[in-house]
């Protein structure tokens, strides 16, 4: 668990993609890797997640997959049996937190407010998704809620792009950033895996200047 948590936050970003295509994997893939950020949560919000965080895990090994969008247990389930490495969720909901919790696989609950955190925190997850970032005040309200966890650390998705990803990065309770700027679908569909991997590029080096400035 805890070297998955070292990766996503070294990489600074999750690329979310729901996925259409089983034949787009593996490009996406060598995108994701050619750019420099080798990670991506594949959604429940399309039929073929399963089958796409296996075709991502078998044809990159290099390539962190996890599985977004899990709202129930059964589909935790499917997501690990697949392939997943880690379960993101828009909510915090007890039964997949504790599924996960007891096969020790990362979780990362969707929080909104501190009584999301306190349940979250009171089970012993350490990182939460902050969902949907922009939608509830951004960072103006995540430094507000995060402020009595000092031990809690976030991944604010939702309305994250180039433009805001270093405000969020630069806060030090924040471990990553998720969304779908990367990857998204009118590129993916028209197979534009060469402006994929410049805009994987171009994230990178927002991270990189961040932490570096
Ligand atoms: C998610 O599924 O995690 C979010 O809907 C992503 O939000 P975004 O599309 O604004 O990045």
């Amino acid at each position: 668990m805890e070297n998955v948590l070292e990766r996503i936050g070294s990489m600074g970003i999750i690329p979310v993609v729901a996925i259409d295509d089983i034949a787009h994997c593996s490009e996406l893939g060598y995108a994701l890797i050619e750019g420099g950020l080798p990670c991506v949560e594949v959604t429940f919000r399309t039929a073929l997640a399963a089958d796409a965080i296996e075709a991502l895990s078998t044809a990159h090994p290099s390539l962190l997959v996890g599985a977004g969008t899990v709202l129930t247990v059964s589909q935790a389930q499917t997501a690990i049996d697949a392939g997943a490495s880690f379960v993101m969720a828009p909510g915090f909901d007890h039964d997949v937190v504790d599924w996960c919790l007891d096969k020790q696989v990362p979780i990362f609950p969707g929080v909104m407010t501190p009584t999301d955190i306190n349940g979250a925190r009171n089970k012993g997850v350490k990182v939460v998704k902050f969902f949907p970032a922009e939608a509830s005040g951004g960072v103006k309200t995540l430094k507000a809620v995060s402020g009595p966890y000092a031990d809690m650390q976030f991944v604010p998705t939702g309305g994250v792009n180039p433009n805001n990803l270093s405000d969020y990065l630069t806060l030090p309770f924040v471990l990553a950033c998720g969304g779908t700027w990367i990857l998204k679908k009118t590129k993916i569909v028209n197979s534009d895996f060469d402006a994929i991997t410049e805009t994987v590029r171009e994230a990178v080096q927002i991270v990189m200047q961040t932490r570096s400035g």
